[in-house]
């Protein structure tokens, strides 16, 4: 049996050694905001929070986060809004929308990272997430604002 905390809640799952987390989140535990884009570790759409830190599961076998913290997009739904998500709709950033979970979870991990940056800096931490609707500059702008509204820029 495999046992991680997924959004606060422990949660157990009886599935083969290798599973991809990516297919447990979705297909065991329901949970559809993560996305499969590319099953290469390329793209980033399947990403998720493991103790805190963006990751990538479409690659990821499950046992390798026994016991672990593991935070999806769910996470931030479940009352109000994150100040990114906010910013997210604010600056219309998502086109067709598929990346974009994926792209809000590594824009909190990197804004999370210090407790404030100076604007250019922030610019420089770019996620090297995919997006094929070519959103790159709207995410920055969002991702600028977003740290503006949570107290993170200097
Ligand atoms: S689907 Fe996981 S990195 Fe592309
Ligand atoms: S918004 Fe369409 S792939 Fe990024």
């Amino acid at each position: 049996m495999k046992e991680f905390i997924l959004n606060g809640k422990k949660r157990s799952v009886d599935v083969p050694d290798g599973t991809p987390l990516l297919w447990v989140i979705r297909e065991e535990l329901k949970l559809k905001g993560t996305k499969f884009g590319c099953g290469k570790g390329i793209c980033g759409a399947c990403t998720v929070h493991v103790e805190g830190n963006p990751t990538r599961t479409c690659i990821l076998p499950v046992e390798s986060v026994q016991d672990q913290k593991i935070d999806t997009i769910e996470s931030y739904t479940d009352g109000e809004l994150h100040p990114i998500q906010k910013a997210w709709i604010k600056n219309n950033v998502p086109q067709c929308g598929y990346c974009q979970s994926g792209q809000i979870m590594v824009a909190i991990s990197i804004i999370e990272q210090k407790e404030t940056w100076q604007e250019d800096e922030l610019r420089q931490q770019f996620s090297t997430n995919l997006c094929r609707c070519g959103t790159y500059n709207d995410i920055e702008v969002a991702m600028i604002d977003g740290a503006r509204q949570m107290g993170k820029l200097k």
